[in-house]
């Protein structure tokens, strides 16, 4: 009795406080195929996994860098003007370092400096084609452009000052003011890069090839890189009963939280879709449903606490024993053929499958370790953020108000030291699944030493489930 009222307060807490704050963002950003790897030893790299497309994204803060390396890789799909990536020095202001594109011609510079406005100007870039994008900095030289691994601009000595602040920069878009976002950039951006010290013309070269710099790598975003044509056809000539069996088991513990333990219940979250009932909006095949859960779709959370191969486990066991079972006229028929043309991660050769065995060895994209909810103080500023630590080194957060990523880094969880001074706050009050799990704790008399903050675990997730 008194369980399903926690349950039921639980519930209106986090559907009346939460999911308000879902419309916070006009233009939520979309993903394309991205780039594929270069070639490599002759060997081709297939696969080229998600880039993001239109709409802003917010890198994770890290701090001040005195000397950094900023790689990326671009596709205009226009002329149009559009901002690729910004360093925001004052929001109020929209003052920022802006990297523009527009009509065949980038800049970057700093153009509302009050005294000295500079702009660098770099011609000639294609459309349609993956540019690869490099700025170096160093006090003593200035800002550096490499497109495609060609210097093609310099700036003066101290250009940028002492040091660059990356709190605040982002892509897709420019920041013109407080919570004011404008010329969004038309076309595709993917795997972006950011070092803590500056490159010279022989490292931009290989850093063009594919060759990871771990040392000095702060933060990343390949936007995904999965083998998907293994992963999303399921044979149902031949059913696998302990895939399916993992998948559903999967979907107990990661789901039901919110969706219908069998899919025929009313889904506990009242948003949540009935998969028995109602057409997936995003897409019921699973490449499609793999985008869902891997970025969220409207209220719906990205599951990136599942590694891409538990992510197509779950999919398979709800369509397979699901809907295909319990609504066979909602079953979208996937082909085998169909994954001919999907992306196919480079699996046993060249550098790039290397880098991906070398984070997944660290974590990323296999099991995570701390979860954390709580607002985010500081230069982050999200309201309600969880942030997971998906290995020793890497963490990725996501702000519970926009369900979506505020970015991914390496170098620590939490309160890194030094200059990196993302901070996470647990106050009381402002982070509901916390102080709603609290609740739930206490009453199962298991009490909660933890002043509000919390792991939100798959545990706890299989508790909430009916
Ligand atoms: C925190 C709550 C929550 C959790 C946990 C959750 N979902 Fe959802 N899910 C939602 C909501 C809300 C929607 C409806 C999205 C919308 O249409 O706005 C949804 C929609 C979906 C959709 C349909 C999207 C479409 O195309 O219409 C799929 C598929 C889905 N969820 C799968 C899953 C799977 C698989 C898991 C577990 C790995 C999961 N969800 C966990 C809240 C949740």
């Amino acid at each position: 009795m008194k369980k399903s009222y926690l349950l039921r307060l639980i519930k209106y807490l986090f559907f009346t406080l939460l999911f308000p704050f879902t419309s916070l963002f006009t233009h939520a950003v979309e993903f394309e195929v991205g780039r594929t790897p270069p070639t490599k030893n002759n060997l081709t790299s297939l696969g080229s996994g998600l880039a993001m497309s239109k709409g802003y994204y917010r890198g994770s803060p890290i701090g001040e860098l005195s000397g950094w390396t900023l790689s990326l890789w671009f596709e205009a799909k226009s002329d149009k003007k559009g901002d690729l990536f910004g360093i925001v020095r004052n929001e109020n202001n929209g003052e920022a370092y802006r990297l523009t594109y527009e009509n065949g011609t980038l800049s970057f510079g700093d153009p509302k400096q009050k005294n000295r406005p500079w702009k660098l100007m770099v011609k000639g870039v294609e459309k349609e084609k993956w540019n690869h994008l490099v700025i170096s900095y160093a006090q003593a030289t200035g800002p550096a452009i490499y497109l495609n691994a060609e210097k093609m601009a310099q700036g003066g000595r101290g250009q940028m000052g002492y040091a660059t602040k990356f709190d605040h920069y982002h892509f897709g878009a420019a920041v013109h003011g407080k919570g004011k976002y404008g010329d969004y950039f038309d076309g595709k951006i993917d795997d972006f890069e950011l070092h803590n010290r500056p490159f010279d013309q022989e490292e931009v070269q290989k850093l063009n090839h594919g060759t990871s710099f771990e040392g000095s790598l702060m933060a990343f975003n390949d936007f995904e890189n999965v083998n998907h044509r293994d992963l999303a056809y399921f044979n149902s000539a031949k059913p696998d009963d302990d895939y399916l069996e993992a998948g559903r088991k999967l979907y107990l513990q990661n789901c039901t939280a919110c969706h219908s333990i069998d899919g025929v219940a009313p889904p506990i979250n009242p948003l949540a879709r009935m998969f028995i009932k109602h057409k997936m909006e995003n897409g019921g095949d699973p490449y499609s449903m793999f985008k869902t859960l891997t970025y969220g779709f409207r209220n719906m959370m990205p599951s990136v606490q599942l590694n891409p191969t538990d992510r197509y486990k779950v999919i398979h066991y709800l369509r397979e024993k699901i809907i295909k079972e319990k609504s066979p006229e909602l079953y979208v028929k996937f082909d085998q053929s169909a994954t001919y043309k999907m992306p196919k991660s480079p699996d046993t050769t060249g550098n790039e499958a290397e880098r991906i065995e070398e984070l997944a060895r660290q974590g990323y994209l296999r099991d995570y370790g701390k979860a954390l909810i709580s607002p985010v103080v500081g230069n982050a500023k999200s309201n309600n953020a969880l942030t997971i630590d998906l290995g020793q080194k890497v963490t990725i957060s996501y702000d519970l108000g926009t369900m979506r990523t505020i970015g991914a880094w390496t170098g620590g969880f939490l309160d890194f030291s030094g200059t990196l001074h993302h901070r996470l706050r647990a106050a009381h009050g402002h982070h509901l699944l916390a102080v709603a799990e609290n609740l739930r704790r206490r009453h199962e008399g298991k009490g909660n030493k933890g002043k509000g903050s919390s792991a939100f675990s798959s545990e706890t997730s299989r508790e909430t489930g009916y």
